[in-house]
């Protein structure tokens, strides 16, 4: 039984999401057993079934509370459990419904992030690491982005982690706050166990609905414009596997651990694009199945190209990807036909 000084415990929120219950499964997979993980998620979109899947895996050392980041009770997790650190996953985070429904995003992603960086400031928490995104860039000027590329998000939800990416920064200003902000690109792909992966209820991301497209739950894949600048027409994204993702969260971690004072944003991709068509055609040879697809227009706001530039975080945090594409599709494919939750999902 570890004491009370060896014990760590980090509070993670949106823990039953997608990358949220993939970071859990990695920390606990590679820390010692001194470290727990105190997840709170309200269920919005995430699913107790990740949770449940995980619980079998590290038992108490995974510790679940059904509630809201912002909720007042969250202070006194924070001081009961003795948490060190916060990573933060819980938002929002569909671009289409956040055009139409700016106050929702505002309220979620702003408004319930400044109330649980207040109960962090209440319970004595200083250690914050944050999820944020590609979309904070808009459309870019450059093919590989770098940290410093100009911050023009061109939708509602891009803006609203923009402006917590604010409010970190002058937290840390003040020296209230250390933080490691993490801009990812497209997460995609699931653990190799098969007791965790990708269960959006609203599934928006390419390549599990070209995978449901594969095994016949969808009828065919939307392609969204083809006439783009660039090899093949299609759009050009950044992949990267969840469990890259979420080791990157670890390295952060350590980083701002030992650098108290810490205050810091990293892109988190491959450093290399993949074409929509690309993407389809390797799932066709993954699958081993035929891909129907539809030609559409354009979408407003999608860049022909969204690249990261990931040497900030290779040098600094010692972290590298190691999933490319094809592992990427193999594990979601595993996932996408032993679904052990979501699947209704379409
Ligand atoms: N999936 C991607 O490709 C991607 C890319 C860039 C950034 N991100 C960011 O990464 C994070 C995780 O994304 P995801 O794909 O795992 O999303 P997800 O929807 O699967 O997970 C988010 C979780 O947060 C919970 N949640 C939402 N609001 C909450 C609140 N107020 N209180 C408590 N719990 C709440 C939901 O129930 C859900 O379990 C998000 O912040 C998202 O913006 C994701």
């Amino acid at each position: 039984m570890a004491t009370q000084s060896e014990q760590v415990t980090i509070l993670v929120t949106g823990g039953a999401g997608y990358i949220g219950s993939h970071f859990v499964n990695r920390y606990l997979q590679k820390k010692p057993f001194t470290h727990r993980i105190l997840v709170i998620d309200n269920l919005s979109e995430g699913n107790p079934e990740a949770i449940e899947n995980l619980k079998v895996l590290y038992g108490e050392r995974l510790i679940f509370q059904r509630c809201g980041i912002g909720d007042a009770g969250v202070t006194t997790l924070l001081s009961d459990y003795g948490v060190s650190a916060v990573v933060h996953f819980a938002a929002s985070a569909l671009v289409a419904q956040s055009q139409v429904e700016p106050m929702l995003y505002l309220r979620n992603n702003v408004g319930e992030s400044l109330k649980l960086l207040d109960s962090m400031q209440a319970a004595g928490v200083k250690n914050f690491v944050f999820s944020s995104t590609a979309a904070v860039y808009g459309t870019p000027n450059t093919d590989l982005i770098l940290e410093d590329e100009r911050k023009s998000p061109v939708n509602v939800y891009g803006r609203t982690k923009l402006m917590v990416e604010g409010m970190l920064d002058l937290l840390n200003e003040r020296g209230a706050l250390s933080y490691v902000t993490l801009r990812y690109f497209n997460a995609a792909g699931a653990d190799p166990s098969g007791l965790i992966g990708e269960g959006h209820h609203e599934e928006t991301h390419l390549i599990p609905i070209i995978l449901q497209v594969a095994n016949g739950r969808r009828k065919a894949l939307k392609i969204y414009g083809n006439d783009y600048d660039t090899p093949d027409g299609t759009c050009i994204r950044d992949y990267i596997h969840v469990n890259d993702l979420a080791d990157a969260h670890i390295a952060a971690l350590e980083y701002m651990c030992q650098r108290p004072g810490t205050g810091e944003a990293f892109n988190l991709g491959t450093g290399h694009g993949d074409s929509v068509q690309a993407v389809v055609s390797l799932s066709c040879q993954v699958t081993g199945r035929e891909i129907p697809v539809d030609l559409c227009g354009r979408r407003e706001g999608d860049p022909p190209v969204l690249v990261a530039s990931s040497d900030k975080a290779q040098q600094l945090l010692g972290w590298k990807p190691h999933y490319g594409l094809e592992d990427i599709l193999k594990t979601a494919w595993q996932w996408e036909q032993n679904r052990k939750f979501c699947l209704q999902a379409t």
